[in-house]
């Protein structure tokens, strides 16, 4: 069948994006994306520019956005991509997040240096072999080796931090990648380094910038899923009882205990507490002046005596309760996100 594909082009990194359209005879079951990308630029314009390799989803080198939505063009078949049956067209663009050198091909740069910010190696002083070991391997058992296993499939494509909300306004945010390999070097029993990551992870350019929009486990092509990677490191942040409580670990406490408290969130404490640390952060609390006075003026200040008690208050009380009982600290965290789900939606 004939398909309509348009492509995002661009000469140079300075040069404006155009779109160009394509009509390309395809079989949609059979080819993928890629092999649409190479009829265009052996058939009709050896001008496109793309990157791929291994044409069978290893190299991670043909990530790029599909109608709207990022993943390997070697992996992803035609039909898997239509708008719909009724619209056999493709929308090609390249990956997001990351400036464009020329047409579908991206400066990675950025992307390699957040992942160096992690540090993503197994430390080098716990690869040093004694003398008495000298000649030894170091050994891991399957089930530690499956601890990492999810995170060890990345293949470094970008499609995750091409689609990261988190990163298309935070710069400084690491992305899920990086977060993915932290948790991979983490969570290897050989690494001597855990309470250095630990601390250098509790940060809002690390764990806490995660807005858990969910694209990055959505697009990712093997199954990765760095959402939940992320989600696991913050779980080992929030049971540590020895690093310093971050902001983002009060936001989430404080989240939990006012919910059990009153049902929902009475915002005229939520701020004082987590920002404020309850009046022990003088400077935080002043930070707050400004947001104050704005809500003031547009009548949005959340007065403690125009809150009112959650009705259901007892029922959230011991549903939080019966979670905190049953699998320890351990489970606020996912209690909080679920509170912070339900709070967001209404
Ligand atoms: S879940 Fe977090 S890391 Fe993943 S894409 Fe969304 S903001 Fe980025
Ligand atoms: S986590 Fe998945 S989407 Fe992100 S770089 Fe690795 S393989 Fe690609
Ligand atoms: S060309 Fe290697 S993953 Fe697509």
């Amino acid at each position: 069948m004939e398909i309509s594909v348009k492509v995002r082009r661009q000469a140079s990194r300075e040069s404006l994006p155009t779109y160009q359209t394509y009509t390309v005879e395809a079989d949609p079951n059979t080819n993928t994306v890629l092999d649409i990308l190479h009829k265009i630029q052996w058939d009709q314009d050896g001008s496109l520019g793309f990157r791929r390799n291994c044409r069978n989803v290893i190299c991670g080198s043909c990530s790029m956005r599909v109608n709207g939505k990022a993943g390997l063009a070697c992996q992803k078949l035609v039909s898997e991509v239509f708008a719909s049956i009724d619209r056999p067209t493709l929308l090609i663009e390249p990956m997001g997040n990351l400036p464009v050198i020329k047409d579908l091909i991206v400066d990675m740069t950025k992307f390699w240096q957040n992942l160096a910010k992690v540090d993503p190696y197994v430390s080098t002083a716990s690869r040093q072999i004694s003398e008495q070991a000298s000649g030894q391997e170091f050994l891991q058992t399957p089930a530690e080796r499956n601890k990492l296993q999810a995170a060890a499939n990345c293949i470094l494509c970008g499609s995750c931090y091409s689609d990261c909300n988190a990163a298309a306004v935070n710069d400084k945010f690491v992305g899920p990648h990086a977060l993915a390999k932290a948790y991979r070097v983490m969570a290897d029993n050989r690494d001597d380094r855990h309470v250095d990551r630990i601390t250098k992870y509790n940060d809002p350019d690390f764990v806490w910038g995660c807005t858990r929009c969910y694209n990055c486990n959505e697009v990712c092509p093997v199954g990765v899923q760095p959402l939940d990677r992320i989600s696991q490191i913050k779980q080992e942040i929030l049971q540590d009882p020895d690093l310093p409580e971050s902001i983002a670990q009060r936001h989430r406490h404080t989240m939990v205990e006012l919910v059990k408290a009153d049902g929902w969130i009475d915002e005229s404490k939520f701020g004082i507490k987590v920002v404020g640390n309850s009046f022990k952060d003088l400077k935080g609390l002043a930070s707050l002046i400004p947001l104050g006075l704005r809500m003031i003026l547009k009548g949005k200040m959340p007065y403690p005596w125009e809150f009112k008690r959650s009705k259901g208050v007892k029922e959230i009380e011991s549903l939080i309760e019966a979670v905190q009982n049953r699998e320890g600290k351990e489970l606020e965290s996912e209690a909080s996100s679920s509170i912070e789900e339900v709070t967001r939606g209404g």
